[in-house]
């Protein structure tokens, strides 16, 4: 899969099946906060997913979407990635890091 960071670099990196997206990066050094380690109280794993693969994820649950509300730079393709698992159909997936994240936990 691939990263794609704030000042446009791309990173591909192995995605192996059964990680979430946040996971993966972690393993990889890129820079996704998920403070609070995937269990939906921040929204620091947001990314902004490549329009061409949003339709193949399944649909975020309401806890989802309501963090993601506060993600700031919500976007129309914007996900938690901490909740995005991969899957062989996702193999290839391109995602976005937000230019900012801003993580409610330490205010
Ligand atoms: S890591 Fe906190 S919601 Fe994803």
């Amino acid at each position: 899969m691939t990263f794609i960071e704030p000042d446009g670099t791309r990173r591909e990196v192995d995605a192996p099946l059964g990680l979430s997206i946040m996971e993966i990066a972690h393993k990889h050094d890129i820079d996704i906060e998920g403070a609070c380690g995937g269990s939906l109280s921040c929204s620091t794993c947001h990314v902004i997913v490549d329009p061409a693969w949003f339709g193949k994820l399944p649909e975020p649950d309401e806890e989802e979407e309501d963090m993601l509300d506060l993600a700031f730079g919500l976007t129309r393709t914007s996900r938690l990635c901490c909740q995005l698992i991969m899957t062989e159909d996702l193999d290839g997936i391109t995602v976005t890091l937000p230019e900012e994240t801003h993580n409610f936990l330490l205010d």
